[in-house]
């Protein structure tokens, strides 16, 4: 019999550690940590039996971005804003689920702001392909009472973001801001383990991806950047994947290499993903991994948010493979 391991280093033994480092810590962020934890867990438990709990299929509906609402999306989200609200950390949220900012009440008020999408990739939830949670954290800055204000912060300015992927194992990929790692849920033990340490993304990969359907669509640089990794000049063309949930696209592009992208359309000229719940905790991991993400023209995180459920293009991905269709926006 294999030996039972007595030395963990769990998801939340990691932040506490990471957090130990700050002279002023307060365990905030660990108890924040740990209460994201317990929605995904649960929304893990709901995403494996799905089936068998009757929780596929439409609830009636639609959300603030006309899109269909599924059952799981409605679970997910009241896992999400229960646990937050209640986890004394908090102090206004905003979740593409609902269409104004959630404020906490004033007893249980603490100092950090979420953003989440509690549910992405939904569309993938009845064929049972992979789908994920996202989330990005924030101090409050200002001294004003709570407004959904406090959430129009650039990216670069996040504590920590990081998504769960519900696949073929359930994942929770963290940055605190110093590097990138990855953490197993064991269900046996119900513990997020870390099993990816220090994950960096390749500085150029093989594959890029994005919805091909919509090529129509779309503008000048993305068409040129497309055709040049179908018709390379070396003749050795990337290869295509494209999953339609963002998390697990954005988690192959950390763990393979390469390029995600979703961008501008002449159908919606800003793209379709969300920056505060999406593309921003998704464009932190990569560059903490070392990766870039661009809206073709500026850095993602150094974006000024003016509402919260405001739309970007974005690209993602290795360095150079990023770098590339940067280089084509300049030339336009
Ligand atoms: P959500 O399920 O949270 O609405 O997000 C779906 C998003 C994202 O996960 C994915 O990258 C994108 O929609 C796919 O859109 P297309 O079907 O237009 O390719
Ligand atoms: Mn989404
Ligand atoms: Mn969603």
């Amino acid at each position: 019999m294999a030996p039972i391991e007595t030395d963990y280093m769990s998801l939340t033994r990691f932040v506490l550690s990471e957090q130990k480092k700050h002279p002023k810590a307060t365990g905030d962020l660990t108890q924040l940590m740990n209460s994201i934890l317990t929605a995904i867990k649960a929304i893990s438990s709901a995403v494996r039996k799905a089936g068998i709990h009757k929780l596929f299929g439409v609830a009636g509906g639609s959300n603030v971005s006309g899109d269909e609402v599924k059952k799981l999306d409605i679970l997910s989200n009241d896992l999400f804003v229960n646990m937050l609200k209640s986890s004394f950390t908090t102090v206004l949220l905003v979740s593409e689920e609902n269409e104004t900012a959630i404020e906490v009440e004033v007893e249980n008020q603490g100092k950090y702001v979420v953003c989440f999408d509690p549910l992405d990739g939904s569309s993938n939830i009845d064929c049972l392909v992979s789908i994920g949670s996202i989330f990005g954290i924030y101090r409050k800055v200002s001294d004003d009472p709570v407004s959904e204000k406090d959430a129009f912060q650039p990216g670069r300015e996040m504590v920590a973001a990081g998504y769960a992927l519900y696949g073929s194992a359930t994942m929770v990929v963290l940055s605190t801001g110093q590097g990138v790692n990855g953490f197993m849920l064991d269900p046996s033990i119900g513990e997020f383990i870390l099993t990816e340490k220090d994950m960096r993304i390749k500085p150029r990969g093989k594959i890029y991806s994005l919805n091909e359907g919509y090529e129509q669509y779309w503008d000048e640089p993305t068409k040129a950047y497309v055709k040049s990794k179908k018709f390379p000049e070396n003749g050795k063309p990337y290869g295509a994947r494209y999953i339609g949930s963002m998390v697990a696209d954005v988690h192959r592009t950390i763990c393979y290499g390469g390029i995600f992208m979703y961008p501008a359309t002449t159908q919606s000229p800003k793209g379709k993903l969300r920056l505060l719940y999406e593309c921003n905790p998704m464009a932190f991991v990569v560059e903490q991994a070392g990766g870039m993400a661009t809206n073709g023209h500026m850095r993602i995180l150094d974006i000024v948010p003016t509402s919260i459920h405001q739309r970007t293009p974005i690209f993602l991905g290795s360095k150079e493979d990023v770098q590339e269709i940067i280089d084509l926006y300049k030339k336009q």
